[in-house]
């Protein structure tokens, strides 16, 4: 449980607000590479609160500037994309990447006003199959890209499988990732020997480990596995918004991003990598080569990522069948992705929680402890001008997952950490890694 004030604080990121701050600190991706063409249609964007208009110019160059024009604030998402920039249907004025005023066809031809001109914009960058945007205050001289190991892999080791938008604060959603003792109730099939319907453990009452690292938190969570095995499914948390969550058996690592669109709606990443190989075909090929896991998605708009909202919805009910509840699963909602929103999106207070009234176990471990790792960030960046982690060093956020049956007195962290921190081979000899299913 937080105090209101605390969870205004930590969930609410809008310009000016303490994890406001804290979020422009870091780079945010918000497309993909493939939405934007040369001198194709520009797109709307809303980040942090923010509207924005994403275009890539002749050049491949990605430009991110505020929507409304500095001219009289007509929006730019109505503009055209020409040679080298974006040009203003209202009076014309044109806008290269970096928002310099290319052209101001309304004033005389003598005129220098439109070398004083800028629109708002914003850096970019492209990275891992994905744009990345940095909305802090060193745009001349931004920190370097969060060096994920996902980003750093051939193409074909990564697998883009999913991006959705979420009507919920992002820190809720983020804190699925960090609540392990749901996976085997919410996502559960009701029949242990069924094949469909969703996962089984006989262990609902995980016992967590939670231990701070430099780029955020990780934690294990721990079930009986049999006489002398622990399970263990180890997640990293790392700020501000990225979570890497455990391990598959051939080693692909999964990942969840929540990216803030504001405070109330969430931009949802999920894709995996595999260090060494291509990924296990299982997680490839089908309905999730197209990024939505063969889920049925509304016909899109152009409002900002307005071609990524699923159909189910909390007015449709997540599109719950009671019966299939009764004979199959747990919720008789269709799928991890829906299953998540559909608790995540309902809780009260929407579209932020109300952390004031909850009531937290001993599964809630790494919840809590992130949520006080941000507002500690949060604080001391806005107190003392702390910089936050891994703004200045890039490399920490080369971390990796793991799911991993280990005898019981084995020491998970010392055990799992040389894989743990990116470098190391897959360890063939050591333990057996397992895969239960889901996140
Ligand atoms: S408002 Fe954009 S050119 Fe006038
Ligand atoms: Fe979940």
């Amino acid at each position: 449980m937080l105090k209101p004030e605390e969870n205004e604080l930590v969930t609410r990121v809008g310009p000016g607000t303490p994890m406001g701050d804290l979020f422009r600190q870091y780079w945010l991706p918000f497309m993909y590479s493939w939405e934007l063409a040369p001198d194709g249609d520009p797109q709307r964007v809303r980040l942090l609160g923010e509207d924005l208009v994403a275009f890539r110019d002749s050049q491949g160059r990605v430009g991110l500037l505020e929507e409304g024009c500095p001219h009289r604030l007509a929006s730019l998402y109505f503009g055209r994309n020409e040679e080298q920039g974006l040009r203003c249907v209202y009076h014309g004025w044109k806008f290269d990447v970096a928002g310099q005023c290319l052209d101001m066809p309304t004033e005389p031809a003598s005129s220098s006003f439109k070398e004083r001109i800028r629109a708002v914009s914003y850096r970019t960058a492209e990275a891992g199959g994905v744009v990345w945007a940095y909305l802090g205050p060193h745009q001349a001289d931004p920190p370097g890209l969060p060096q994920y190991e996902w980003t750093l892999v051939p193409d074909d080791q990564r697998l883009h499988s999913l991006k959705m938008v979420r009507d919920c604060n992002w820190l809720q959603s983020v804190e699925g990732d960090l609540d392990s003792a749901h996976l085997f109730v919410l996502h559960s099939r009701l029949k242990q020997d069924a094949t469909g319907g969703g996962f089984f453990h006989p262990d609902l009452a995980p016992h967590l480990e939670v231990v701070e690292t430099e780029a955020g938190v990780m934690y294990g969570s721990r079930r009986n596995e049999d006489g002398e095995h622990y399970y263990w499914r180890v997640t990293q948390f790392c700020l501000p918004c990225f979570n890497l969550i455990p391990a598959r058996e051939d080693g692909t690592i999964p990942s969840q991003i929540w990216v803030p669109i504001d405070d109330g709606q969430t931009l949802n990443f999920f894709l995996m990598w595999n260090p060494e190989r291509v990924p296990d075909p299982r997680y490839n090929g089908g309905p999730r080569a197209d990024q939505r896991q063969g889920m049925p998605y509304q016909e899109p708009t152009s409002h900002a990522f307005g071609a990524w909202r699923p159909l189910a919805q909390r007015d449709n009910d997540f599109l719950q069948d009671r019966a299939k509840q009764r004979t199959e699963s747990m919720t008789g909602i269709p799928g991890v992705p829906i299953q998540d929103s559909a608790v995540t999106v309902s809780m009260t207070g929407r579209p932020i929680v109300d952390r004031s009234r909850e009531h937290l176990g001993s599964t809630d471990a790494a919840i809590i402890r992130v949520r006080r790792r941000l507002i500690a960030a949060a604080r001391a960046l806005r107190e003392q001008g702390t910089i936050p982690p891994g703004v200045d060093d890039p490399s920490i956020f080369r971390r990796r997952t793991s799911s991993a049956f280990l005898r019981k007195d084995a020491d998970w962290v010392a055990l799992l950490d040389p894989w743990h921190r990116a470098r190391a081979p897959f360890p063939e000899g050591l333990g057996t890694y397992v895969y239960h299913g889901g996140p």
